[in-house]
């Protein structure tokens, strides 16, 4: 059974200052100006152009919160900030909490959404922000590449020779999925903005000769195909559950008989109340994206079935839905 929170928790847990100091220290890049050295505030307030007083508090705030360390009057970063929130490093991820505060004044409006049901925005962020989304996706590739290959040997493709991966970002499926399968050549269907992510991904990977892009709007513009998978990884929560319905029914039809559909997402439970990171995700879809919503794997699985898929599974709970097509 779940413990309840204790009162110090309750308050704690309104506490979002730590939150933004971090987004602010990743913005003024703080983290860059000390790269691997140890500088005092005046230092430090030079390199970022900053006010010496106000930069002080953040900074002392970064060292209690354990991301900077002090010594003496000399801050520096700590080993995982310096691998991870240094600009020039391979795995910096500080786009994606770049996204975060880009996203805050969205936060801002929740009370006015709950009482509306009005999203503040009426596009998401890869169609607003394609240099961000581009950013975003990078971190995301990097993070998605470490599970990727897992994921297409549980699916146990050996008998498909087509994928496309729908909405597929920086190609990290099909790049994972072509390295497991050699049989497989694979399409990356995706904004024509994010598609120069997937483009510079495949060539790192020297999957040119199996792997091509397609730019469109998935909603609106021909599939190709038939193919003998499709995959949709995190891209239907950015929708509304018409929109989705009708997608599953296009991809239907772009599959061979005995083509498989498979949805990877962030599926809630039946209760709606778990996993928890989920349900607190649902709320950061609703005030970023104009439809989206986070779905049951239950939902999922009514749109393939309406579709005319004549197989539905959750594969893995919460996380992949399949439906194959008839013979
Ligand atoms: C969160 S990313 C997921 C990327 C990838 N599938 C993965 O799992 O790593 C969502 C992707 O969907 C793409 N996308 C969103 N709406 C789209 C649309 N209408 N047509 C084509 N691609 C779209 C975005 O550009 C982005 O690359």
């Amino acid at each position: 059974m779940r413990r309840e929170l204790s009162l110090a928790e309750i308050f704690q847990l309104g506490y979002y200052w730590e939150t933004k100091i971090l987004l602010t220290a990743v913005r003024v890049d703080v983290f860059s100006a000390l790269g691997d050295k140890e500088l005092t505030l005046s230092e430090i307030a030079e390199q970022i152009g900053a006010d010496s007083r106000a930069l002080e508090l953040l900074l002392n705030a970064l060292a209690a919160m354990k991301v900077l360390t002090k010594e003496g009057l000399r801050f520096a970063n700590t080993d995982t900030a310096r691998a991870h929130l240094v600009k020039s490093q391979p795995n910096y991820i500080g786009h994606l909490l770049l996204l975060h505060d880009a996203e805050w004044n969205n936060w801002g409006k929740l009370e006015e959404t709950i009482k509306t049901g009005r999203s503040p925005v009426s596009r998401h962020v890869f169609e607003t922000n394609p240099e961000l989304g581009a950013n975003v996706l990078s971190v995301l590739d990097r993070i998605g590449q470490q599970s990727g290959p897992g994921l297409a040997k549980r699916l146990a493709l050996e008998g498909a020779k087509t994928l496309l991966d729908l909405g597929g970002g920086a190609g990290t499926n099909a790049i994972a999925f072509c390295a497991v399968y050699p049989q497989m050549r694979a399409v990356v269907f995706d904004l024509p903005q994010t598609l120069r992510v997937a483009e510079r991904a495949i060539k790192e990977a020297g999957l040119e000769e199996r792997i091509s892009v397609q730019p469109g709007n998935f909603n609106e513009d021909p599939l190709g195909g038939p193919y003998d998978a499709i995959l949709m990884s995190d891209i239907l929560h950015y929708q509304g559950p018409d929109a989705n319905e009708a997608l599953v029914r296009k991809t239907f039809a772009h599959l061979t008989a005995g083509g498989r559909l498979i949805i990877k997402d962030r599926f809630l439970e039946e209760s709606r109340t778990g996993p928890a990171w989920v349900t607190a995700f649902a709320v950061h879809i609703l005030v970023n994206t104009e439809r989206g919503r986070c779905y049951t794997a239950a939902e999922a699985a009514g749109w393939m079935e309406r579709a005319g898929f004549a197989s539905v599974v959750e594969l893995e709970r919460t996380a992949v839905v399949q439906g194959t097509k008839g013979a």
